[in-house]
C-alpha cells in the first residue's frame, strides 16, 4: 500500500536511484599519493560518455565543490549527459602538490599520477570515451589542470581552467611536495616562452603526441596569483604549440562585458577578465563550447 502510493507519486524511484557524487574506493591508483576518486554519473549518461575532470581549489573537496553553487559542473553533466570526476586531495589544506618532482613528471607517483589513473579508471568501467577527455579547475585546481596538461597530455583533448599558474611556475627548489611558491604566486616567476615551453616538455621527456587544447582565464585584479601568471600561461603554452604570442583574433566584451578574448590560432585561448579578482567565475557555455561539447 505505502510502496504502491511512493511509487505512484514517483517518490521511491527518484529517492532511490536519483543520481549523486560517490566516491571510488578502489579506482586501481598506483600512485604514492592518495588522492581520492569521486564520481558523479547522471541519470541521463549518454553512451560512450565524455568525461569532465572538475578539480577543487585549496580548503575544498571533492565534495564541497560538488555542491558549490557556482561550480556549474554537476549542472552541465545533468544537460548534457557526461560523466564527471571529482578528485579529493590528500594534502592538508587540500591544495594540490603541484610543486613537487613526483607530481611534475610523467608517472612520477604524486598527485598528477593519481588523477590520470581516475581517468584510465572511468574509461575502463565507465566506458568513458578516450577521445573526449576534458579537465577544468580553480585556482589550485587550475595549477593541477596546466600539470596534468603537461604531464599526461596523450589523454586529455582540452582544458580549461581558472585563475592558476603555468606548469611547473609552483616548483619547489627543494623538491618538497604541496609547497606554497610567492615567487610565482607574487608574479615574479617570469621566464620566455622557450623556457615555459622546456619546463612542459621535461614533464613528459620523449613525448611527440597530440597535446590539448587550452583555455586560460584570469581575472585582472587577482591579488593571491598575481595576473602576471596569465601571461606567463600564455607564453608557456603558445610556445609548446609553436605559435606566436601576438593573438590571432581578440575580441573585447567577450563572452561578457570586460572579459578580453584572445584566440592564439586553434589551441590556446585566453580569456582576461578585468577588474576581476581570485576565482574568476566559472562559465558554463564557454568551456563546454572550448570542450566541443
Ligand atoms: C601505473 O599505471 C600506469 C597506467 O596504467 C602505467 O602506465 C604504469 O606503468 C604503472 N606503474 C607505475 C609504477 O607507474
Ligand atoms: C619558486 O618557483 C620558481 C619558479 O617559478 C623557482 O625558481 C623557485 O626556486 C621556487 N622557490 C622556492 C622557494 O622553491
Ligand atoms: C598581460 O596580459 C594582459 C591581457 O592580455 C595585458 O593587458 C597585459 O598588458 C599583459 N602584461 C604584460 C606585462 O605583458
Ligand atoms: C612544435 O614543433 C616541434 C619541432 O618542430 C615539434 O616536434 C612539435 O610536435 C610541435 N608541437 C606541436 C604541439 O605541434
Ligand atoms: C558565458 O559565456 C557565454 C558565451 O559563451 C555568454 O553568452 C554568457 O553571457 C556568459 N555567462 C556569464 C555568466 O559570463
Amino acid at each position: 500500500m505505502l510502496l504502491s502510493a511512493l511509487v505512484s507519486t514517483g517518490l521511491l524511484a527518484s529517492t532511490a536511484w536519483a543520481a549523486s557524487l560517490t566516491q571510488v574506493p578502489n579506482y586501481n591508483n598506483n600512485a604514492t599519493s592518495k588522492a581520492q576518486m569521486w564520481v558523479y554519473k547522471p541519470d541521463n549518461v549518454v553512451a560512450n560518455p565524455p568525461l569532465v575532470v572538475v578539480i577543487h581549489s585549496c580548503q575544498s573537496t571533492a565534495q564541497s565543490y560538488f555542491q558549490n553553487s557556482a561550480i556549474p559542473w554537476k549542472s552541465g553533466s545533468d544537460g548534457k549527459g557526461y560523466i564527471t570526476v571529482w578528485p579529493s586531495s590528500p594534502n592538508s589544506g587540500t591544495c594540490w602538490d603541484v610543486s613537487s618532482k613526483q607530481s611534475l613528471s610523467h608517472l612520477g607517483g604524486g598527485d598528477s599520477q593519481a588523477i590520470a589513473n581516475m581517468i584510465l579508471y572511468a574509461i575502463a568501467e565507465y566506458g568513458a570515451d578516450p577521445a573526449r577527455v576534458y579537465v577544468t579547475g580553480g585556482s589550485s585546481g587550475a595549477m593541477m589542470s596546466n600539470v596534468l596538461a603537461a604531464t599526461y597530455p596523450e589523454l586529455i583533448s582540452a582544458v580549461s581552467l581558472y585563475s592558476g599558474v603555468a606548469a611547473g611556475c609552483f616548483v619547489s627548489a627543494s623538491g618538497g611536495v604541496d609547497q606554497w611558491n610567492n615567487s610565482c604566486s607574487g608574479g615574479q616567476s617570469q621566464a620566455t616562452p622557450e623556457k615555459w615551453k622546456q619546463v612542459v616538455l621535461d614533464m613528459y621527456p620523449g613525448y611527440s603526441g597530440p597535446r590539448p587544447k587550452m583555455q586560460i582565464w584570469h581575472g585582472s585584479v587577482d591579488s593571491t596569483l598575481a595576473p602576471q601568471n596569465y601571461n606567463e600561461t600564455i607564453k608557456q603554452w603558445t610556445a609548446v604549440f609553436n605559435v606566436t604570442q601576438t593573438p590571432t583574433s581578440s575580441v573585447a566584451n567577450t563572452p561578457k562585458q570586460g572579459y578580453t578574448t584572445s584566440n592564439y590560432g586553434d589551441f590556446v585561448q585566453g580569456i582576461y577578465a578585468q577588474g576581476v579578482g581570485h576565482s574568476v567565475p566559472s562559465n558554463l557555455t564557454a568551456s563546454e563550447a572550448w570542450f566541443g561539447l
